[in-house]
């Protein structure tokens, strides 16, 4: 699934970047919604305010509006009470009269100002004063004003009246009404009423009897002074690139007949409508409109409100809007800088977020890398304990397993190098047990070679010896020859001592074995060698251990071995020196030790191997038969011979001797002639 393969590669994130992201995860939505009602919230006071600033506006146009209606009022209350307007109505239009009258409509701006008897006909129109004698008495201002009230107002004017006014009036009236999208639909095609701005007054002669009425007034259509003043004076002409900010219209109806709104040509837009909307808010439920409205060609935000005429009849609508650009573009500024100051925020909240993670994680990544280290074999390295907090924990926990690590490998060590030692020791015994073999293996030969050759010699030279000693007896002691004889004689005696030696060596007799007290055994061979250890100068000093066992030995040929090693001992110390003979238990085994240890010449190295060899000797008058023969005793005997010496400091024996005899069967093989 691909969800679970996109968490998983999210999971596999390092550490710190995970942490960020779950920050984020967190802030993320939090900083999204706060951005989101920040900006509607914003964009909702800013239009608020804008609409709280246009209905303020319409007040202001409103009472710009009222201000031109209570000035016509005036006027007309004024030039009512004139008294060429009296002697008009008393003695018919003079024609200077009617040229002050249309002076006075002039020096106003009024479109008409007209006069008209009690009974309602009118007497003189300024601006057409060929146009008179007409009945305006069921027209309300003028009914109003013969009832003697002082009235002021906004009035609806058909063509015809408006044409009896003045023809230009009546054109200025007329529109063709301009399509206009979302407005309602309209059956004509054109208007021809007029909307005036209008006032009348009663007219009084010097008694105070009403002779007449003069009204007068503004026709709206196509005049632009009022919105043009409403521009100036509520929004003090302000721009904004290039365009009029403010706006006012002036509604007929649904009909724009006075305006500042410029269509597409920069023309006024008059003779367009207002929208179905605002139509059926404001004309036909009388409520006043606040909104963004799209107006002509521009987002304007507006208000509307019913014009009323003296009747309370709803006629048209006042009109005033902003261009809506300035407060969107505001807002829009407003939204930049905050959007902006958003992300340096989320700038500085990263940072900060990477700093606290790589903080949080740096303890682990120290770890991470000494285990690194560690693995690369460099098992003394430790990481640093930083905080007392869980990493604390963990590095703590770290340093002692890498401690017992430490500790199991140099066990292994040393266990490897015990091993090796071991491994050393056992090749060494099995090379002697193997040169034991073959000691014992070439001994067996040479001692049946020996006892042959002793055999056959053995007869001849006891012979040759009994001879010579016969012919010496004879022969007396003057004799040249006595001389040459007693030599023969002793060096066949020689002879026969080294035969006697080989059948020695050669015969092996059977051990005849029997409880033996060494010690004793060792003291009573020392005692007969004491004359020739002292003409030697020779110490003998013993260190026997007494509380030896008895052992199962053949005394007379382990007192051989003995009295060999002790001779050797003395002959090897021709200055003199210390034979120290002693004996202990072995600490290897059920054995007991016999050492011979002299202070004399050493051996060297290369000799040691052919010691035990019949017939070996550096001695001119050695046989080398000693410790041929004696081995072959020991081996017997179950024991072992050992030799440690050093050139020019002396040699030890040591013979080695079994505490329970062997059983039968495990004895070496004896050597027999
Ligand atoms: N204690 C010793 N100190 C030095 N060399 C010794 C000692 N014992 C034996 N030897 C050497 O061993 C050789 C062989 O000894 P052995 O078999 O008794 O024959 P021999 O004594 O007749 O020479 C000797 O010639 C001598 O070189
Ligand atoms: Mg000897």
């Amino acid at each position: 699934m691909p969800s679970s393969h996109l968490m998983r590669r999210l999971l596999d994130l390092p550490l710190r970047r995970k942490m960020i992201l779950s920050f984020l995860a967190v802030l993320a939505p939090v900083g999204i919604v706060t951005l989101f009602i920040g900006t509607r919230l914003e964009h909702r006071t800013i239009i608020n305010l804008a609409q709280a600033k246009v209905r303020h506006d319409l007040a202001s146009a409103w009472m710009v509006y009222n201000e031109r209606l209570n000035s016509i009022r005036d006027i007309v209350r004024l030039s009512a009470s004139s008294g060429f307007v009296q002697a008009i109505l008393l003695a018919g239009p003079q024609e200077d009269w009617v040229a002050r009258l249309d002076a006075l409509r002039r020096e106003y701006n009024f479109d008409i100002l007209t006069l008209a008897d009690a009974r309602g006909r009118v007497v003189l129109r300024s601006r057409r004063p060929g146009s008179a004698g007409d009945d305006v008495s069921t027209d309300p201002f003028v009914r109003r004003a013969l009832r003697l009230e002082l009235v002021a107002g906004t009035q609806i004017i058909s063509r015809a009246e408006l044409e009896k006014e003045g023809p230009d009036l009546a054109e200025r009236a007329y529109f063709r009404v301009v399509e206009t999208p979302m407005a309602a639909e309209r059956p004509e095609s054109y208007a021809e009423e007029g909307m005036m701005l209008k006032a009348a007054s009663h007219v009084l002669d010097e008694r105070g009897e009403l002779i007449g009425v003069l009204y007068g007034g503004l026709l709206f259509n196509r005049n632009y002074d009022l919105v043009d003043q409403v521009k100036e004076i509520v929004f003090k002409g302000e721009r904004y690139n290039g365009r009029d900010i403010g706006t006012a219209t002036i509604f007929q109806g649904d009909l724009r007949i006075a305006t500042n709104v410029l269509d597409a040509q920069g023309e006024r837009a008059v003779g367009t409508r207002v929208s179905r909307e605002v139509e059926e808010a404001v004309l036909e439920k009388g409520e006043s409109w606040v909104a963004r409205a799209f107006v002509v060609r521009d987002w304007y935000i507006t208000a509307y409100e019913p014009i009323r005429d003296v009747d309370d009849r709803i006629i048209g609508i006042l009109y005033v809007g902003m261009l809506e650009r300035p407060y969107i573009d505001l807002r829009n500024r407003v939204m930049l800088t905050f959007g902006l100051l958003a992300a340096l925020l989320s700038a500085v909240i990263m940072l900060l977020l990477s700093f606290i993670a790589k903080n949080i994680t740096r303890p682990l990544r120290l770890m991470v890398e000494a285990t690194d280290v560690i693995a690369a074999g460099d098992l003394s390295h430790r990481v640093e304990v930083g905080l007392q907090d869980e990493t604390g924990h963990l590095a703590t926990s770290f340093n002692r397993m890498a401690d017992n690590l430490d500790k199991a490998y140099d066990d292994l060590r040393q266990w490897g190098r015990t091993l090796e030692k071991r491994v050393e020791e056992r090749t060494r015994e099995l090379r002697e047990a193997q040169d034991a073999l073959i000691r014992s293996e070439k001994l067996a030969s040479l001692g049946k070679m020996a006892a042959g050759v002793a055999h056959e010699v053995n007869n001849p030279l006891t012979s040759i010896l009994i001879n010579a000693h016969l012919v010496l007896e004879r022969c007396p002691p003057d004799d040249p020859a006595h001389e040459n004889l007693t030599l023969i004689a002793d060096e066949t005696l020689r002879c026969a001592q080294v035969v006697k030696g080989l059948l020695e060596f050669a015969r092996q007799t059977p051990a005849r074995t029997a409880p033996t007290d060494v010690n004793d055994l060792v003291e009573r061979t020392a005692q007969l060698l004491d004359m020739q250890a002292s003409v030697r100068n020779v110490k003998i000093v013993k260190e026997l251990d007494r509380s030896l066992p008895l052992l199962d030995l053949d005394k007379a040929k382990l007192q051989q071995v003995f009295s060999n090693l002790m001779i050797n001992a003395i002959e090897a110390m021709p200055k003199g020196g210390t034979l120290t003979l002693s004996s202990r238990r072995s600490e290897d085994g059920p054995y007991a030790d016999f050492l011979f240890a002299d202070t004399g010449i050493g051996i060297p190295p290369e000799n040691m191997n052919r010691l035990f060899d019949p017939f070996f000797t550096t001695k001119t008058l050695g046989t080398g038969l000693g410790l041929a023969v004696s081995y072959g005793i020991i081996q017997q005997s179950g024991g072992t011979i050992k030799i440690h010496s050093e050139v020019g400091r002396g040699s030890v024996f040591i013979v080695r001797l079994p505490l329970v005899s062997p059983v039968e069967g495990d004895r070496p093989e004896e050597v027999r002639p």
